[in-house]
């Protein structure tokens, strides 16, 4: 004879006196049991092959505040046509709207569904609406409409989509994109006997009462010896938890800050809004350099200037550009406008944050680093953004040389991880000499750029007083997140992807 758990035997009995099929939410009202206890049985049901359990998907609609309205008023363009109609078939726009008394926040929704629907024409020189179809039909939107209203009344204002009739379900779209209604989607799960299901009925079922629990009581009395106990698998798996974690970008923030700040550095922060005169003038990038046009930077529209540092500082980095000033250069050799210095920008890169700190940090040592957004006027694609973060530090101090730039970004890879990189000879307008680094990633056997760098100019340094050799480097933030998480697409990291979020791992 079969042995069934009580609940097991329970929602086995209550099916069958419904007739062999029936959905979860109706054994619980029968049964009184809660809806997990239901399921658990019907799953050792099934496994027994006693019963099936068959999911159904159900998409529940229901008329929205809106949808509410127009159910109560009609649609918008069926209260513009039944003024129309009774003004002749033909009137200006504004009588029409007025003798439907049609509320201003329908108006354009009306005229252009009474066009889409072809009842009618615009003359948008006379602005004239003219009655074109008579009478003028009922299509799905308002059947829907109807039944949804007539529906109301009897069934608490909810219909299942999949019950309705092949003509009023298309309309369901179009309600919806009219933001008419409210949708929700559902699993109705049934439960139907089997025909071994009726056999087993048939021949009897012996109920076992387990108990799942040991209670003091059992065990004093002795009671346990004849009770039998519920079976646990104990190796089938839970369902998978997923604890609140940090984004893997900010996870990896953090771990570039606290490497910085293990190796010595401070951490430094500037504004995002930047003048050009700290994002590209005092970095000793001519006003016509390419990088400062349109289709590289954004400058705002509003405010569109900004304040120039001191007349000192700018006096002398203007008279650099043109002529070198006393830094034994010849400068760019053009005439130096404050106007284009002053033009507000959104920092193109964070170097603008070191240079400004370094304005009022003239003593050495000076040890900082930013870790910070930036932001260029890039065409989106797999392996460009338009805001995005840049590393960037700084070491000022007497006697400092390209080796320990070089030395000091080895270190700080070795702590990310990255172990084969090598430094390349490179130009950048501030730096001389100037560097590139790049990092070789055995699974994809290639060469990947990292940062640029090199020791700021004296263009750069005398015109803000600095004395002491200044080395500077700085690069993208999100190249190395995607080497160390082996991501091909830079966009992915900002999709909020939650399956990607959840499966990356958290790193230390
Ligand atoms: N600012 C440069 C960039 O955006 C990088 C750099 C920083 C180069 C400091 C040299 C020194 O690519």
């Amino acid at each position: 004879m079969v042995e069934l758990r009580e609940n097991e035997h329970k929602t086995l009995r209550i099916i069958e006196k419904l007739g062999g099929k029936a959905s979860v939410q109706r054994i619980m009202k029968e049964s009184g049991l809660p809806d997990a206890a239901i399921m658990r049985a019907a799953l050792t049901l099934q496994e027994k092959n006693l019963a099936k359990i068959l999911a159904k998907n159900q998409t529940i609609i229901r008329l929205n505040i809106e949808g509410k309205l127009h159910e109560k008023n009609g649609l918008p363009e069926r209260r513009l046509i039944r003024a129309l109609t009774k003004l002749g078939g033909k009137a200006s726009i504004t009588k029409a709207v007025e003798n439907a008394e049609l509320e201003k926040q329908f108006v354009p929704i009306a005229l252009g569904w009474l066009v889409r629907k072809k009842w009618a024409t615009i003359d948008t020189k006379t602005n004239m609406i003219q009655l074109l179809e008579k009478p003028v039909k009922e299509e799905a939107d308002e059947k829907l409409l109807g039944f949804l209203k007539r529906k109301g009344m009897i069934e608490g204002k909810q219909v299942i989509v999949e019950d309705l009739s092949s003509e009023l379900q298309p309309a369901v779209k179009i309600l919806k994109r009219r933001k008419l209604l409210d949708v929700n989607e559902k699993t109705n799960r049934v439960i139907e006997i089997t025909q071994a299901g009726w056999k087993t009925i048939r021949k009897g079922i012996r109920v076992i009462n387990e108990v799942t629990q040991l209670t003091p009581e059992l065990i004093i009395t002795g009671k346990w010896r004849k009770t039998e106990l519920t079976r646990f698998d104990v190796t089938t798996k839970g369902p998978m938890v997923y604890p609140a974690k940090t984004h893997p970008v900010q996870q990896i923030i953090q771990n570039v800050k606290e490497i910085f700040a293990e190796m010595g550095f401070t951490e430094i922060r500037g504004p995002i809004v930047e003048t050009a005169f700290w994002n590209f003038d005092a970095l000793f990038q001519p006003q016509d350099h390419p990088a400062r046009e349109m289709h590289d930077t954004f400058y705002l529209k509003y405010p569109k200037t900004g304040r120039l540092p001191k007349k000192s500082i700018v006096k002398k980095v203007a008279e650099t550009h043109q002529n070198g000033w006393k830094t034994g250069s010849r400068g760019w050799q053009y005439s130096w406008s404050p106007k284009v210095a002053k033009k507000l920008v959104f920092r193109t890169h964070t170097t603008a944050t070191t240079i400004r700190y370094l304005a009022e940090h003239k003593k050495p040592p000076v040890k900082v680093f930013s870790v910070d957004r930036v932001y260029r006027n890039e065409k989106m694609d797999y392996k460009s953004l338009a805001e995005f973060h840049q590393i960037e530090g700084i070491i000022m101090d007497k006697n400092v040389t390209l080796r320990d730039l070089i030395g000091t970004l080895k270190e700080f890879y070795v702590r990310l991880g990255l172990k084969k990189v090598r430094f390349w000879p490179s130009y950048f307008p501030y730096t001389e000499p100037s560097a590139q680094s790049t990092v070789y990633i055995p699974e994809l056997k290639k060469w990947f750029e990292l940062c640029g760098m090199g020791l700021f100019r004296p263009e750069v340094l005398a015109p803000l007083d600095i004395k002491n050799p200044v080395l500077a480097w700085g690069g993208g933030l999100e190249r190395l997140i995607m080497l160390k998480l082996g991501i091909d697409d830079i966009r992915f990291m900002y999709k909020n992807d939650l399956n990607w979020i959840r499966r990356t791992p958290t790193c230390q």
